[in-house]
């Protein structure tokens, strides 16, 4: 695969995340998870953004269409069963996937050392996406008692 076919598979990647975020937070019953998963999914638009500047640099035109079909469909299925649970345990499913593709892209030959560069944020990025996930999962997270702290918005 060439690396601008690579690089715009991240795109595509990236577009169906912000997708599968989307539904997930529909589905998130509890304020401090939904705005984690707004901030991840913000993260992702940020991934499309500067992936798409990257390839114009490269002198190819982006392909920002969402073309949903395959990885995140299953995904999709379990976040209509609605909750918090169901859309961290569909998110950790996705997550999973970002960050091996991510990790699989780290290996990209023959490209600038800037998409690389990107290439590796990213990739953290999604690590660290993961790693909350599952710490929230761990910690049942949605079973804690968030009570409203005068001061705190
Ligand atoms: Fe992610």
């Amino acid at each position: 695969m060439t690396p601008i076919r690579s690089l715009q598979d991240l795109i595509h990647l990236d577009m169906d995340a912000i997708k599968a975020y989307e539904q997930a937070i529909k589905a998130c019953e509890h304020e401090k998870v939904k705005t984690q998963l707004r901030s991840f999914q913000g993260d992702h638009q940020r991934h499309v953004q500067d992936l798409s500047e990257e390839l114009r640099k490269l002198g190819e035109q982006p392909d920002v269409r969402t073309d949903l079909k395959g990885f995140f469909i299953e995904a999709f299925t379990a976040v209509a069963s609605h909750g918090t649970k169901s859309a961290l345990m569909a998110m950790r499913g996705n997550e999973q996937l970002t960050t091996a593709r991510y990790k699989a892209a780290l290996d990209l030959q023959d490209v600038p050392d800037t998409t690389k560069g990107i290439v590796r944020k990213n990739y953290a990025d999604e690590q660290r996406h993961l790693e909350w996930i599952k710490m929230a999962l761990d910690q049942e997270i949605w079973k804690q008692e968030q009570p409203a702290q005068p001061g705190q918005p």
